[in-house]
């Protein structure tokens, strides 16, 4: 009986493939949604969106309606890419191995290094959760001890002087600029400790002194891979562990299940971070792909994640981002080639020396 009670509360808030007959009552029953002429206009243009997609036999994943499907796309928090010559404590990547030696699939939540999917909310602090997300998994690599630790603490705290991917906070920045707060602070603070307040974007929250922060874990510094070197990344992924990527998830929000392939090269525009946490090829299509851990809460895509298509190394396509400066960019950014589904290999690091405090 419990069983059951909790099946379907789980089924009134998960997401979907929506049938012909699916209505907005229904939508608004299922996602605990308020009712607006707005939010109905949206909602009918995403059904009607997924149905057709979804028609076809030939697309390689599928469309769904979730907590987005009223909303004019979800939040994101990368604006633009930066300008990588001034990394301060970034280190050069050496492959260790060469392609043909990596396993056929990697998942590293199969390793027990990977923590539950988190929820940025309405911030545009996704560069928080994944360099939290990605720290938290080379702590558990190095020590065997995998902590919740603290995004709030980065939207909080890490300023981002020169302007990359954002103003900071809720406003948008990048992994590099986290890790380079992170190595000057000593560390992170863990979950508990200073919980997420950011969630409607209201607040930035307040940084402690650093006293007062109850420092658990930190890291020594930061590898940043070449740009676009696909097989560089496979083997960092393979080899070191789950990495930090930004990413055009402009159409995301829509994306149920399957490997997606619906990024468009010539116009793109990376506005996101996120996890790659594995690789593999799908039974159903053998279309290979990257296994990659959004922060949109475990009812987005295949809880939580997204699988990317990808491209073998010497066939990996590249487009370009004409607006890195779209929001501020690293102050002085110009025009990008990003490469890879949704510039999946552009933008890639993760971080060295991973330590309990
Ligand atoms: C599916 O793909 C085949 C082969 O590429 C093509 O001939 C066909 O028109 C496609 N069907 C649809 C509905 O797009
Ligand atoms: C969060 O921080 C950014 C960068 O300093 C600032 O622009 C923004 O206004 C802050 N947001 C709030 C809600 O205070």
């Amino acid at each position: 009986m419990k069983g059951l009670v909790l099946a379907s509360l789980l089924a009134a808030v998960s997401s979907l493939v929506p049938t012909a007959d699916y209505t907005y009552e229904q939508f608004v029953e299922d996602f605990h949604k308020e009712i607006s002429p707005r939010a109905q206009s949206l909602f009918s243009q995403r059904l009607s969106e997924a149905l057709s997609f979804n028609a076809n036999p030939n697309r390689s994943y599928t469309k769904g309606i979730n907590q987005f499907s009223d909303q004019e796309a979800p939040p994101r928090g990368r604006k633009a890419s930066r300008v990588t010559s001034d990394l301060k404590l970034a280190s050069t990547y050496k492959r260790t191995v060469e392609i043909e030696e990596l396993p056929k699939e990697v998942d590293w939540r199969t390793a027990g290094v990977v923590t539950p999917v988190k929820n940025q909310g309405q911030c545009g602090s996704c560069w928080a959760f994944a360099t939290t997300a990605t720290v938290e998994s080379h702590i558990a690599l190095e020590t065997g001890l995998l902590f919740s630790l603290s995004p709030q603490q980065l939207v909080a705290c890490a300023p981002n002087t020169d302007h990359c991917g954002g103003i900071g906070g809720c406003m948008g920045s990048i992994p590099e600029v986290a890790y380079d707060y992170l190595i000057g602070a000593g560390g992170y603070a863990e979950e508990w400790s200073f919980p997420y307040i950011s969630y409607t974007g209201a607040t930035n929250g307040t940084c402690p002194a650093s006293e007062d922060l109850q420092v658990k874990a930190g890291i020594g510094g930061y590898v940043k891979l070449e740009e676009n070197n696909a097989a560089d990344v496979m083997v960092a992924l393979a080899t070191v562990g789950p990495l930090a990527v930004n990413v055009d998830a402009s159409n995301w929000h829509n994306y149920e299940s399957g490997v997606y392939d619906g990024c468009e090269y010539d116009a793109m525009d990376i506005d996101h971070v996120v996890v790659l946490v594995g690789y593999g090829t799908d039974e159903d299509t053998g279309l290979d792909y990257w296994l990659v851990r959004n922060s949109w809460s475990p009812t987005f895509g295949e809880a939580g994640y997204i699988r990317l298509l990808r491209e073998a190394p010497e066939d990996t396509k590249c487009g370009v981002d004409t607006t890195p400066q779209d929001g501020t960019g690293c102050d002085g950014a110009s025009t990008q080639y990003p490469c890879g589904q949704c510039g999946v290999v552009f933008d890639v690091s993760y971080p060295t020396g991973a330590f309990l405090a």
